[in-house]
């Protein structure tokens, strides 16, 4: 009778470990796919911010890209009185420290979300008021600017995202004087030794990482002359810059 009542005890103490075993994996389970989510929809607003994680996405772009950028800007150096253009300028952050940069010069930024244009002015309102910087909300493809009016050009993180690479890149040139220079910046550098390393926002986001010979090749085909990439050892950076003849 009483190893009766024992085996129905150990039952019921199993049968309570499973439920909560399994009632915790779920759990578990909710919040990785939860995760997951979150992590989607924070990556997907690189492309065009929007909305609440578009502001989050800004957030983090404004943080995230600012080392890459101080990095690539040590082999583009800018001078006083230039005036420059950052294309797909997102949070605006760029635009602030080629302010800092250009004197008595004049830093103009472009985005074609109007989310970004308005973090980007928030962030800038100091350099706006005094007619230092000027944010536009703008397609790379069709820049609202005249020939000939930038000493520079600077584009970080955005190029993967333009509809039409090659005519893109010589609507820039359109704008940018004779002997003006132009700047990309790239995290996103494809790896021999790993192929698969950018898969999942490759697809994701429908954009390629960039290679430099494919880089070098684009600017060359778009017109640009004294070209030059720069990667920097052990990352996965990668600036290229170019001249308008
Ligand atoms: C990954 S974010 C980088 C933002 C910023 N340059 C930075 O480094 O933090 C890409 C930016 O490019 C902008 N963008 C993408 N395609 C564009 C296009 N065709 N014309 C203008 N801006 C574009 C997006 O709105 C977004 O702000």
């Amino acid at each position: 009778m009483s190893s009766c009542l024992a085996d129905r005890r150990t039952q019921l103490i199993v049968q309570f470990l499973l439920v909560t075993i399994s009632r915790e994996t779920e759990q578990a389970l909710k919040r990785k796919e939860v995760e997951t989510m979150k992590y989607h929809k924070l990556i997907e607003n690189a492309v065009k911010p929007n909305g609440f994680w578009g502001k989050l996405m800004i957030r983090s772009m404004n943080k995230g890209h600012s080392a890459l950028t101080d990095w690539a800007l040590t082999h583009f150096p800018i001078q006083s009185g230039n005036v420059v253009l950052d294309v797909g300028c997102g949070g605006g952050k760029t635009v602030n420290k080629l302010c800092d940069m250009v004197g008595c010069g004049k830093v103009y930024g472009i985005d074609y979300s109007e989310l970004c244009v308005r973090r980007a002015e928030k962030l800038n309102q100091k350099n706006i008021l005094c007619n230092k910087a000027i944010i536009r909300r703008a397609s790379v493809s069709a820049l609202p600017f005249e020939n000939e009016k930038f000493d520079a050009v600077t584009a970080v993180e955005t190029y993967y995202f333009w509809p039409d690479k090659l005519g893109d890149l010589r609507e820039i040139a359109r704008t940018l004087k004779r002997g003006g220079r132009l700047l990309l910046v790239f995290e996103m550098l494809a790896d021999p030794v790993d192929p698969k390393k950018w898969e999942e926002v490759e697809n994701r986001l429908h954009i390629e990482a960039v290679t430099r010979e494919g880089m070098e090749e684009m600017l060359e085909r778009a017109g640009y002359l004294n070209i030059r990439t720069y990667v920097r050892s052990g990352t996965t950076w990668m600036c290229a810059i170019a001249e308008k003849e």
